[in-house]
Order: structure tokens, then sequence, then C-alpha cells
């Protein structure tokens, strides 16, 4: 087993160690050594160049590859080397710096895109000629340029990047997602920028993000489900000449006095500009040589802990100023007379995102999309035979009290059914010889199980389905909209058993809130299933504990526990309704509330479901 010196320090050029085995490859050779700095091809990132050299010949490679755990270096020998010979190996430091620069871009374009649009699952990333990151789902094209401007934000904020040794238990505990193949029992190497949460990470990373330099997206292109965020980084040799001059030591608050100094002067010369000078006082002062440019260019002198700071500082100066500029220039042409001068950026709108449920709905479609569910729609307007009759509730059935359902009246014969893109038809004619049987009353959804016997009538075995919608009930308090969604998942095979709805429970609370939430089942009584349980999940505002810091009692569990909703094995009468054999196939249904499944995940404090509906743009605005 070679020990990877590379993974606690990337920055090693040399090292000295003793040669485990020589093995012939045709006219080269491999080399195993007990330790090396090379970083052997894998995860996306090319490998490692150099030199291993001993006392009377050396081997030059040019790959490096990582078999059970041995690291083999591959390159032609000139005059001899033996086992357990001792050897210096040098590593090529230009390839390695660049590899590096290049690892480290497309984590920090990761970050960006987490942080921009949440709830993307990352398949793969390529660091190497190509140069690419790859997600589950969609990115709008038109976000290119603001993904590129906000990674190369985050370059210049020089922020430290951080490696480490952890547990997987530690791991799931620190970070936002974690991949399913990771090994149980051994340690994982993890990598982290600044305050961000840590990533499983095997290559070679910079130990600051300005060390990258330039990033550019360079395409978002589609592929099927997945989409690739393609990049480029700027060439080493460039990089290396913007980062040529030296530049002499500043401590933050001399920094921060000469950006307040020059906004003064700013400021000053501002008000005795004319309009026609404006244009010429930017470029003095913001042009390459401009005096601005000089002292933002003196950042690089400020000590690493502090770099981060200065990058803040120099933000609020460049708002501050850029501000002043367009105050002072409308202010100007207005006294001037002009109206408006139609080359002057315009005001960017305010972006917005998706609405937290629909934030929630993509990222459990999802979720169970990758085993092999696959979301279904149903009406939201339906036929009580869907929402209660086929599901053991005759009319009068004291449970369907539960329900506390809309019941929509209608003319004669004419309804109203489906979700969007609705149409209206004539009941009379699609099912006049049943009608006042089955498809005499109609609801509003009370529920997402109107969608099972819907399902199983498509006559599609085996049913692994997941059917998102609207539901309606006449309620309203700290935990009850009137109009809220659910999704109803339902699995049906041959011997499905109750091992398979904990398993896919399981799973989903793993994915969905990470390891550290607990859940719980409770025996309970549906007409639809049998047996039938509530799940439950600890409140993630008190975390269970049910009294705040302040010693209040928490407003949204009162027990420590969260209802999420209800589970079971279908029953046989259920499965009979929608025409399938129960003595040949079982199945399971779970159908779980989207607001209070958003609620407990942790960092979304609600106490009261209703804020979710509140169009209250300071609140929407968090999330
Ligand atoms: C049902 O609706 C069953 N159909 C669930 C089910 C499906 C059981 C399949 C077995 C098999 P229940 O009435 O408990 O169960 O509602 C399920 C969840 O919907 C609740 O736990 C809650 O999370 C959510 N919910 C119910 N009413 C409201 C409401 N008014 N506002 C917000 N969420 C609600």
């Amino acid at each position: 087993m070679t020990e990877l010196i590379y993974l606690k320090n990337s920055y090693q050029k040399e090292l000295s160690t003793n040669i485990v085995a020589i093995t012939p490859k045709g006219d080269h050779y491999e080399i195993e050594l007990e330790k090396t700095i090379a970083y052997p091809q894998g995860g996306g990132q090319p490998c490692d160049k150099g030199e291993i050299i001993g006392s009377k010949g050396k081997l030059i490679f040019t790959h490096v590859r990582l078999t059970h755990d041995r690291v083999l270096h591959e390159g032609k020998v000139t005059g001899t080397l033996h086992p357990r010979e001792n050897v210096k190996v040098a590593i090529d430091w230009n390839t390695r710096v660049n590899n590096m620069r290049i690892h480290s871009a497309g984590h920090v374009i990761h970050e960006v895109i987490m942080e921009t649009i949440p709830g993307l699952t990352p398949v793969k990333g390529e660091h190497s000629k190509q140069k690419f990151i790859e997600y589950e789902g969609t990115i709008n094209p038109k976000l290119l340029e603001t993904l590129e401007k906000r990674s190369n934000m985050l370059i210049a904020s020089n922020q430290e990047i951080k490696t480490e040794i952890v547990t997987l238990s530690e791991l799931q505990k620190r970070s936002r997602w974690v991949p399913l193949h990771l090994p149980k029992n051994k340690p994982l190497r993890i990598m982290q920028i600044g305050g961000y949460p840590p990533i499983p990470d095997g290559g070679t990373q910079v130990a600051t993000t300005s060390e990258i330099g330039i990033i550019a997206i360079t395409q978002i292109e589609q592929i099927g489900p997945n989409v690739r965020v393609h990049y480029s980084v700027q060439e080493i040799s460039e990089f290396a000449k913007s980062n040529a001059e030296s530049v002499p030591s500043i401590s933050l608050e001399e920094f921060k006095l000469r950006l307040t100094q020059l906004q003064m002067e700013i400021f000053a010369l501002l008000k005795l500009t004319t309009a026609d000078e404006l244009e010429t006082l930017h470029v003095k002062f913001f042009g390459s040589n401009g005096k601005a440019s000089k002292i933002i260019k003196l950042i690089r002198g400020l000590s690493i802990s502090q770099r981060r700071l200065g990058g803040l500082a120099v933000n609020s100066f460049k708002q501050n100023v850029e501000d002043k500029f367009r105050e002072s220039r409308s202010q100007k042409q207005e006294k001037a007379g002009a109206r408006f001068d139609i080359s002057l950026p315009g005001t960017p709108p305010p972006q917005g995102h998706l609405h937290i449920v629909s934030q929630a709905i993509f990222e459990i479609t999802r979720i169970f999309e990758r085993i092999g569910f696959t979301r279904v729609r149903h009406p939201e307007v339906d036929w009580d035979w869907y929402a209660f009759e086929s599901l053991n509730m005759p009319p009068n059935h004291p449970a369907r009290d539960e329900w506390e359902t809309f019941f929509v009246e209608r003319e004669k014969s004419k309804v109203f059914i489906g979700i969007s893109g609705s149409h209206t038809f004539d009941a009379s004619d699609k099912y006049g010889k049943i009608q006042n049987t089955k498809f005499s009353k109609m609801v509003l959804t009370p529920h997402t199980s109107n969608g099972q016997v819907r399902e199983m009538e498509k006559g599609k075995l085996p049913i692994r389905m997941i059917n998102i919608a609207k539901c309606y009930r006449r309620q309203s308090d700290v935990s009850h909209v009137p109009m809220f969604h659910q999704f109803e998942g339902m699995y049906i095979d041959k011997n499905v058993s109750i091992g398979h709805l904990k398993g896919v429970m399981d799973y989903f609370f793993k994915q969905y809130y990470g390891p550290e939430r607990k859940s719980r089942l409770r025996p309970f009584h549906f007409q639809f299933t049998e047996p039938s349980f509530e799940v439950d999940i600890n409140c993630g505002v008190c975390l269970g504990k049910v009294r705040l810091p302040g010693g209040k009692t928490c407003k949204l569990c009162k027990d420590g526990w969260l209802e999420l909703g209800g589970s079971g094995m279908v029953h046989p009468a259920v499965l009979q309704n929608g025409g399938i054999d129960p003595d040949v196939y079982s199945g399971f249904a779970f159908g779980w509330g989207i607001e209070r499944v958003a609620m407990m995940k942790s960092g979304t404090q609600l106490d009261d479901i209703r804020l979710l509906y509140s169009n209250d743009l300071r609140f929407l605005e968090q999330f």
C-alpha cells in the first residue's frame, strides 16, 4: 500500500523514499514506491509527471495510476534502478500547479452553483483538457454570466482551501450532500473552501482561491436529464504575469484607510466635475494605471488571513464610488437639460428564485427518481370514488371526517375537471352508464391517495409512482393551510413487504434530512392500508427538546415530534378496485405533506406553516 503524501500536502515538490517493485511494461517500466507525492490519474484530474532518481539511474514518469492501494509510476528508465533502493521523487511543478488551479476552480464553480440553484445533484467533474462539472437537472443558460461573476468574486475574496481526513459520519454531519458510494469504515479525505460545507475529495488543491486566477464559464450544455457547466481557467503564463509585480506588505487598517481617503478624494472631485468630464475622471481613477486600481492591487500585500476582509472593503469602496458616479451623472444631466442617457446601464431587475415549496418538490422528485420511481400526475378535482370510495371509505363512513373535504357543486352534467390546462366535458357522455354510481360527486382532492386506484387502472405493473399534487382541506392553523401539497409514493409488485417500505423511508430521510435527524413509525389506522403507520420526525425548530433557548415552549411541535404523514401496505380491497389480484401482488404507499417535509429540514426555522403562503417577500427571499 503506497502512502499518499499529496493528500496531506499538495505543495511538496520532492520526497525521499524507497522503491518497492519495478515491473517491465513493454519498453517502459512501472515503479511502486513506499510513499509518493505524485498524483495518480483519477477523479477527473490528470496525473502528475516527474522523475524518480536513484544513484545509478532514473525513471522519467509520464503516467501515474492507482491500483488496489498501490501507486504505479510509468515511464522510461535510463541507467539502472533496484527494488529497495532509496530514491528521490521530484514532480513537474508547472503541471502540478496547473492541475491544482483547474481542479480547485471546478470546486469554486460548484459552490457557486449550489448556492445559486439549490437542489441540483452533482454527477461528475472533469478537470483536464475538458473542463466541466455535471449535474442531474437543469440550469438556465441565461445564468452563465451570473455564475461566472459570482465564481470570480469568490476567487477574488481569497478563501482558504483546507483539506483534512475525517470519518464518514463526521462528513455526513458537516456536508450538504454526500455521495452514496463512499466506503463506511475508511478515513475520508475532504476539502473545504472557506465557510462552505466540506466535500469528499482525493485530488490536489491550491491553498487559497486567489491562486486559481480568473475563470470563464464557457457553456451550459443540457445533455438529456443532465446539465454540464463547461469552464476554462486563465493560462498559467498570464496568471503568473498578473502576479509577478511584488507588492509591499500592508496592514488591514492601513489598506482600509487608503480606500477611505481615496473615496473622499473622488467624492470631492465629483462635485467640481462637469457632465463631460465625468468619464475622464472615472478612467483616471479606475483605468489600469489609475489611482484606485493601484490601491486595490495593494490587497496582495495583506496577510492571507486578512485578505477576505480586504476584499470586502474593496467591494464596498467600489459600490460606494460607482453609486456616487451614477448619482452625479444623472444630476448633472438633469441640470444640463438632458432627459436621460440611453448609453447608461439600466437598473437590473431583481432576480427571483423558486418558492421553497417548488424547491422541495424538485428535490423530492429527484430523490425518488434515483431509486426508479416516476413522477405521475392525476386530477386535483376528482371523483369521490377515487378520493374515498375506492379507498375503502363508502359514503357516510366516519373515517372521511378526517379529510374535511371541499365538495364541488356543478351543473347537472357539466363538470370542470383537471389540473393545469383543464377542460370541460359532459359527464353524461363519458360516464353516462355509470353516473349516479361511481362517478356521482366531485371533490377538491383532500389527499394524493386519489392517484392510487387511478395509477392501478393504467394496467402497467410493477408500479413505482410518486404523485405530487395540490390538496385542499377546510383547515387553517399553525400547522395547517387550506391548500397544501402532498407527495404520494406507491410501489406494487410481487412480494413487496413492510421491509421495502421501511427501506425506502430510511433512504428518503437520509437523502433529504441528513443522518442526524430522527424519525419514528407509529402504528395507525387508514382505511386503505393494512397495517398502517404514521411517520414522525423530530422537530426541526426545538430539535425534539420542546423547550426553546429562552425557556418558551416550542409553538410548532409541543412534544418534540411532528407528523409528516401516513404510510402502510396497500389494502387488498384497494388493489381489487384497481383491477390487481391481491393474491399475486402486494405493495406499499405513503402520503406526506410537502410543506411539513420542507419545514422540518434543518435551518428552515418556520414555526407557522401559513407564512409559506403569506406572499411576504421579506420572508420568501430568505430561501
Ligand atoms: C393522508 O392524507 C393519507 N392519504 C396519507 C397516506 C397515503 C396514508 C398512503 C397511507 C398510505 P393525512 O391526513 O395524515 O394522511 O395527511 C398526510 C400529511 O399531509 C399530513 O401528515 C401533513 O403532513 C399533510 N397535511 C394534511 N393536512 C394538511 C394541511 N391542512 N396543511 C398542511 N399539510 C397538511
